[in-house]
């Protein structure tokens, strides 16, 4: 990542949840017994900084700070017929994968040769970062992962650090050591989303149109870098989400505090990006007494188009799928029969939200762009794949066998897909940025290609043959039954310093509508309706990608309404399993959710025409925060409040109840509407 890391504390611990050192023991409860053992005496820091006020007011930041700029703000917010400025927090998110981070690490005994079974997406950094830590050539050191259990990003980077330190327990002990978090370890230890405080000022003018944004990104990255230099990059790059404004200005800061480092998570700034960029959209549409989908129809990119980091783009797929979505979901009368309902309605008010999301997939980071694969052809006709993406319940494994089956001409069953190795394929880049079909299915693609034109005359000489024949024939004459496959991907980059780049080989649209309940009394809502349409060109897989689908909104719907990190006013995280943090259960399912994929797509920059859908749709489970906020703005109504309002993300009970403002809450002493517990450290 370009920056070295303390893996156990050496002179200061600089959040709760650092690690301080390793116990290795024959047993689990010994280990535990032992750590349990380790007596530490802690002095405060002077100086601690736990939210990203508190270190906007110290300055705290990890350096570079991006900015991006096109055209001039301070002018056209002179032009504007009104300005508004506002704000929105959004919380992290905890991983919750189902398997926490585990590692087993053998040493061999040969040639400090170290064999690591870990459940990582980035095999070759754990790699690197195995060897570096015991001082030895990466060639000793081999990583094999299977499958992981859900790993949504926390697999990328913090995997590689706890293999490190379990390796060094391999190393001195001489013996196999096996590493596995308890959940409440690992939701301490390993970050998670990075929340976000998103500020803005907006120019616009009475027909609806922005014409200026100026807004101000905040993350809270925690103690140590990672990657949140990169997240708050694609935080900037999404600024624009759907919208053409002319003139607009972000800035994005990664704020260092004393709290556990945050790190990749699907999406990787995109969700956060989008809830600042949308609430912003409906504040505008508040201000003027609108519907925010109209807001957002005028506003949105039509005919080719260019970003404000200026890569060019079509976004016809963008309107088709807000058409689509508007047509499915019968929007209009879904609008006027909820004006009616909540026109007779006291205590539970309904409201809808339509949001459109253009998600750019690939690295923007352009050498990251690249894969490898190996197949190999048995003389039984088998084939065995080898390649560098890992298996994370994404699917990807399915649609490599389906990429073989296609170009070799033979039946999936004959095709098995091995373990990801840093023996086969090294220097794999992560499995990660939604791009781990593209790039991996075109080197297996490749691989395959060499194959067939070595195969070819022998099938031409016998054209009615098996395939087992003529694998049979090719390997008595002596033809290689195993290929290397590789794909150099799209150069893509983005120049901070010009304001330009090329960051995205293409771009995923898609657009959601949601229809609440909410109950005034209590915050409690009931997602009633959820139409999702997204353009994922031609899928490889529709049933994979559907499940994708249905996955990333879900997580994106308790991204924005029900999952809260809770932490101490001295940086401690309260919340450490499933009965202290609230995921989505099969209850919050939208009672009727339906997923559509625009027909007709194509899409030259992937494979077979498909495009990457791992992370985009996560973002567009706003849809159901910001039709809860519909509904509060009906309820507010009812108390005599009309205009901007804040509420934050999570948009959990309390807050959406506070929100209401009902004659109730109103009555509590010193509450603000959408006002944090001051207990709570969420940004
Ligand atoms: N789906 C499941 N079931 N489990 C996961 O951990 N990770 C997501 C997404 N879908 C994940 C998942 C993330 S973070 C990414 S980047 C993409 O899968 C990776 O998919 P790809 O190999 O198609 O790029």
């Amino acid at each position: 990542m370009g920056h070295k890391e303390e893996l156990l504390a050496e002179e200061e611990v600089t959040c709760v949840g650092q690690m301080v050192c390793a116990v290795a023991a024959d047993t689990q409860q010994h280990a535990k017994r032992g750590a349990a053992a380790v007596k530490i005496t802690y002095e405060d820091l002077p100086d601690r900084v736990f939210t990203v006020e508190e270190a906007i007011e110290k300055k705290s930041f990890f350096k570079p700070q991006r900015t991006i700029e096109r055209g001039c703000v301070t002018e056209a917010f002179g032009k504007a017929d009104r300005v508004y400025e506002g704000q929105v927090c959004l919380g992290g998110q905890e991983h919750f994968y189902m398997e926490t981070q585990s590692m087993l690490v053998v040493p061999s005994g040969e040639e400090k040769e170290m064999k690591v079974y870990l459940s990582t997406q980035y095999p070759a950094y754990a790699q690197e970062s195995v060897a570096e830590t015991l001082g030895i050539p990466s060639n000793r050191v081999s990583c094999h992962i299977k499958r992981m259990g859900g790993a949504f990003g926390g697999k990328v980077t913090k995997t590689a650090s706890l293999a490190s330190i379990t390796a060094v327990a391999a190393w001195k002990t001489g013996q196999a050591v096996r590493c596995i978090l308890e959940r409440g370890d690992d939701m301490l230890i390993t970050g998670a989303r990075h929340p976000v405080l998103g500020k803005y000022k907006v120019g616009f003018m009475n027909d609806g149109r922005i014409i200026a944004a100026e807004v101000q990104y905040y993350a809270n990255a925690g103690n140590i870098e990672d990657e949140s230099i990169q997240v708050i990059e694609k935080i900037l790059l999404h600024l624009d989400n759907a919208y053409n404004v002319p003139n607009l200005h972000g800035r994005s800061t990664a704020c260092k505090t004393n709290l556990p480092s945050n790190t990749a998570f699907r999406g990787f700034g995109v969700p956060q990006s989008i809830l600042v960029t949308e609430n912003m959209i409906t504040d505008v549409a508040m201000v003027l007494g609108r519907t925010t989908e109209e807001i957002r129809e005028i506003n949105m990119y039509k005919g080719v188009s260019t970003t404000h980091y200026k890569q060019e783009f079509d976004p016809e797929n963008l309107l088709r799928c807000w058409e689509e979505c508007k047509e499915e979901s019968c929007y209009q009368s879904r609008r006027n029969t909820i004006a009616q309902f909540n026109q007779g309605s006291r205590w539970k008010k309904r409201g809808v939200a339509i949001v459109p999301i253009k998600y750019g997939i690939a690295f923007a980071e352009g050498f990251l762009n690249q894969a490898a694969a190996l197949v190999h052809i048995y003389t039984d006709g088998s084939v065995l794949v080898s390649h560098g993406g890992t298996e994370m319940g994404q699917g990807i494994h399915t649609k490599m066998q389906q990429v073989v089956s296609r170009e070799l001409g033979v039946p999936t069953s004959l095709i098995y897909i091995t373990e990801t190795s840093t023996t086969t394929i090294p220097n794999a880049c992560p499995s990660a940025a939604s791009f781990g079909t593209d790039a991996n299915g075109m080197a297996v693609k490749d691989a395959c290609e060499t194959l067939r034109r070595r195969l070819d005359p022998v099938v031409q000489g016998n054209p009615n043959g098996t395939w087992e024949s003529w694998i049979k024939k090719a390997f008595f004459q002596k033809i290689s039954l195993s290929a290397t496959g590789f794909y150099r991907g799209h150069d893509l980059y983005m120049n901070w310093e010009k304001n330009e780049g090329h960051p995205y080989a293409y771009f995923v649209y898609g657009a959601c509508f949601s229809e609440v309940e909410v109950d005034c009394l209590t915050g409690d809502y009931r997602n009633i309706k959820t139409n999702i349409v997204v353009d994922i060109g031609r899928s490889i897989n529709p049933s994979i990608d559907i499940g994708q689908i249905e996955g990333a909104f879900i997580q994106g719907m308790g991204l924005y309404t029900l999952e809260e990190l809770k932490f101490s006013p001295s940086g401690v995280l309260y919340t450490r399993g499933p009965s202290q943090y609230k995921i989505p259960a099969v209850c919050d399912l939208p009672l009727s959710f339906n997923i559509y994929l625009l027909p007709g797509s194509t899409n030259p920059n992937a494979i077979y025409s498909s495009k990457g859908i791992g992370e985009p749709v996560l973002a567009l489970g706003s849809s159901v925060y910001f039709a809860i906020k519909d509904a509060v703005a009906a309820a507010r109504k009812e108390a005599g409040l009309s205009g901007p309002f804040s509420l934050d993300s999570p948009a959990t009970p309390e807050r959406t109840c506070m929100a209401c403002a009902t004659p109730f809450t109103q009555m509590i002493p010193a509450s603000k509407p959408g006002s944090y517990q001051p207990w709570a450290i969420n940004v």
